[in-house]
Formats: structure tokens, C-alpha cells, sequence
């Protein structure tokens, strides 16, 4: 494992370039070759390029999400944040992604109590309406969005279902989501921000007014069960309710629609895989593996560097230093994944990258899963002869990568 010295840009590594984002895989291809950490200058950014790193990194403790919570930022070396954006900072301070032990820990343990893998499975026959519900009108018309008209408010209506937050919302929940998850990209112009920072100050007084709502009139939602749930004494405070009922919103539909819309442009674009699933000889459960794996919708995510003693590709990193971990190339890693630039759709290899690991591991692995697992089930058995009528495109973001649209005639 090398640190290489070339500069990811010249081995064409562009995540504000279409014509990267459209197709990145090559470029990693080249840039695993180059070296397994490679510098990226315009971000101070040292990117992780192959499986065993990424994966090593993700459950490295000496790394860090955040490092508010050990160092200032004069003492970490980083300007004071950028105060024009409060109400989007206040929406994100006690956010599971933005915390480290102990207060991640104190939080992701309360939420985990409620969020059991039991209370998922036993979502099945709700999920399994709700996609029959959202599929089956759209399977008489000539052609449909799939991503527009199928996925996104499917997907929206599960997790208001599991979270207590009316139906009738979920369209503004989905703008207020857009706008925030704008946030996350490698750069993003100040319009854009502050349309956030609006958005962001929505929904907080949004969930704020439902979870008062729960305290006076508790329902057998999510919400009302985090309002009363107590651990040890130990209480979620409003302000943390707020910030991790907008957290799983958001991430509860954002990747699970971006997955589902590359993951069935992938599939479709080979019908002999295609095939696969609907003779039976595949599941869409061990399908729904090989959509995360070969076209994950999370590109990559960073770390601080928290304590000296960290070392990737023969480098020694100081304290300070920001790594950042490609997940869309570790799942390429032909050291991994035999033939990894085949989409196999039996390979059912769930050690992907696609949701992370370590202690930020995703929460709603099982629910996501389970989402998708579902509407591949119902395309199988009510849309078998499904084409795609339109190249699709993918919208020119990187880090949260995903299409703008998939254009599919249900009956071929
Ligand atoms: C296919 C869909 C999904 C993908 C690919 C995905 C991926 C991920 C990844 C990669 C992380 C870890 C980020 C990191 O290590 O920095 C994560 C964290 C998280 N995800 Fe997901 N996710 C999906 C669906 C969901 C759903 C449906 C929910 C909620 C219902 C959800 C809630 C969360 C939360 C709360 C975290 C933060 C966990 C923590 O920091 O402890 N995700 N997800």
C-alpha cells in the first residue's frame, strides 16, 4: 500500500466535472493504481482509494467525525465557522453524524432502543402497501419517473410512517431535505446555503411543533417513543429529538432513493441480470447487496484526524488532518471484490461499503434494505417487462450521487 504522489486531478479525479460524476469508476480505477492515499490539494484532503483502508479507517477511533468536542478550532488549525448559516448549524448540532463518544454514544444508544431491527421486520406489511400503493397506479401509464413519481414519495411515506410525521408533508419535508443535503457537497455556492439555512430553520420549528404535539397526544410513532424514552435517567432534550428526527428523515430517504434509482438503472441495463431476478434463480434481497456495492449513492465521507499514530499508505498523519474515504472505489477494489466491475447480481456480498461501518454505521441498514428488497419484489411481479426509455442523467453532485431522473416504460 503506497502513498502515491500523483495528483488526483490528472488521473481524473474531478468531483465538480458531469463528466466525471457521470461515470467516476474509471478514474478510480486509474487512482487505485496510483497509489492507496493520494493528495487532493483544493480540499487538503487525503483520499483513501482501496477496500482495506476505507474499511480500516471507518473503525479507527483516532479518527474522528468531528473534533469540536476535544479540540478549539484555533487548536485544531481551522478558521471559526462560518456564522451566516445558524439555523442549519442548529439543525446539525446534535445530529448522530456530527457527534463522537460520548454524547454519540449517550444518543445513538436511546435511538437504537427504538430503532430495533424487530420494529423494522415488522414494518414489512405496512412497506409492502406502501409500495403497491405508489407502484401499481404507475403501471398504467406508457412511462414513469421512477425516481420522481415512484421512489421518492415511496420512500418518504416510509419513514413518515415509522417517524409519526403526517403523509400530507412529506413533499415539503422532501424540499426541505433537497435544500439541506446541499450542505454536504464539496462546494457549494452561498445561494444555495442560505436556501439551507432557510430550510433548515423550517423543519426545525416543524419537528419542534410535532413533538409538541406527541407530548400532549402520544401515538405509537417514533416520535412520541423518543419523547418518553429514558435511559438510566438519562433524557433526549428537545433540541436532540429535533436534530435526530431530522437526521433520519433526511437520511432516511435521500440514499434509499438515490439507491434505488441507480441500483435499477444498473440492473436494467443488464437484462441478463435482469433475468436472474425475475426467473427466481436470484432474491431481491441478495439483488439489493449488488446495487449498493456497484453504484453506492454515498461517494465518500471524511474524518478528522484526532490523535497522532494514524497511518495510511506508509504516511505518518499529523493531528488535524482531514482523510477522506472513497467508498465508490473501495467497492471496485479488485483486492476485494472478484471481477468488480461486473454487475453480478447474485455476488450477494453485503461486506460493501454502502452503509458505512464502525460506530457511525448506519441505523437504518435494515430499514433501507428492506425498502428496496420490497420494490424490486413488486417491479418482478407486476412490471417484468420494465425498460428504460431515456438515458438517464445524474445530477451534478458527487458526494451524494444519484440521478435526476429515470424515465421507464413499465411494460417494455
Ligand atoms: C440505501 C440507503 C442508505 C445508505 C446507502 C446509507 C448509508 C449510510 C452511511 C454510509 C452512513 C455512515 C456515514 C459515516 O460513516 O460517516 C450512514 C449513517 C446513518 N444513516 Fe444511513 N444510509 C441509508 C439509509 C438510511 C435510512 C433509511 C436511515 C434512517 C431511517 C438512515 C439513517 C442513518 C443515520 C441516523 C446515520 C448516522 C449514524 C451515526 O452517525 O451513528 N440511513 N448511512
Amino acid at each position: 500500500m503506497t502513498f502515491g504522489s500523483a495528483d488526483p486531478a490528472q488521473l481524473g479525479f474531478a468531483p465538480q466535472d458531469p463528466a466525471f460524476i457521470a461515470d467516476p469508476y474509471p478514474a478510480f480505477g486509474t487512482m487505485r493504481a496510483a497509489g492507496s492515499l493520494l493528495y487532493y490539494e483544493p480540499r487538503d484532503l487525503f483520499l483513501l482509494t482501496r477496500f482495506a483502508d476505507v474499511n480500516a479507517a471507518l473503525r479507527n477511533r483516532r479518527l474522528g467525525r468531528a473534533y469540536d468536542h476535544r479540540f478549539s478550532h484555533a487548536e485544531f488549525g481551522r478558521p471559526e465557522p462560518d456564522g451566516r448559516w445558524p439555523r442549519f448549524d442548529e439543525s446539525e448540532r446534535w445530529s448522530l453524524l456530527n457527534l463522537e463518544p460520548p454524547d454519540h454514544t449517550r444518543i445513538r444508544r436511546l435511538i437504537t432502543k427504538v430503532f430495533t431491527a424487530k420494529a423494522i421486520a415488522g414494518m414489512r406489511d405496512v412497506i409492502t402497501e406502501l409500495a403497491a400503493a405508489h407502484l401499481d397506479p404507475l403501471l398504467d401509464r406508457d412511462h414513469f419517473d421512477l425516481i420522481a413519481d415512484y421512489a421518492q414519495p415511496y420512500s418518504v411515506a416510509v419513514i413518515c410512517t415509522l417517524l409519526g410525521v403526517p403523509h400530507s408533508d412529506g413533499a415539503r419535508l422532501l424540499d426541505w431535505s433537497h435544500a439541506i443535503v446541499k450542505m454536504y457537497e464539496f462546494a457549494t455556492p452561498d445561494d444555495e446555503r442560505a436556501a439551507a439555512d432557510r430550510a433548515a430553520g423550517e423543519f426545525i420549528d416543524y419537528v419542534r411543533d410535532l413533538i409538541g404535539q406527541r407530548r400532549v397526544d402520544p401515538r405509537s410513532d417514533l416520535i412520541t417513543e423518543l419523547v418518553q424514552v429514558a435511559d438510566a435517567g438519562d433524557r433526549l432534550t428537545e433540541d436532540e429529538i429535533i436534530c435526530t428526527t431530522i437526521v433520519l428523515l433526511n437520511a432516511g430517504h435521500e440514499a434509499t432513493v438515490n439507491t434505488l434509482g441507480n441500483g435499477t438503472k444498473a440492473l436494467l441495463a443488464h437484462p441478463d441480470e435482469w433475468a436472474r431476478v425475475l426467473s427466481g434463480e436470484v432474491e431481491p434481497l441478495t439483488a439489493v447487496e449488488e446495487m449498493l456495492r456497484f453504484d453506492p449513492p454515498l461517494q465518500l465521507f471524511e474524518r478528522w484526524v484526532l490523535d497522532a499514530g494514524v497511518e495510511f499508505g506508509g504516511r505518518t498523519f499529523a493531528v488535524g488532518e482531514r482523510i477522506g474515504m472513497m467508498f465508490g472505489s473501495a467497492n471496485r477494489d479488485p483486492e476485494r471484490f472478484a471481477d468488480p466491475d461486473r454487475f453480478d447480481v447474485a455476488r450477494g456480498d453485503a461486506t460493501h461499503i454502502g452503509f458505512g461501518g464502525g460506530v457511525h454505521f448506519c441505523i437504518g441498514a435494515p430499514l433501507a434494505r428492506l425498502e428496496i428488497e420490497v420494490s424490486l419484489a413488486r417491479l418482478r411481479d407486476r412490471a417484468p417487462g420494465l425498460a428504460v426509455i431515456r438515458v438517464p442523467q445524474y445530477q451534478p453532485y458527487f458526494v451524494i450521487r444519484g440521478l435526476s431522473g429515470l424515465l421507464v416504460a413499465p411494460h417494455g
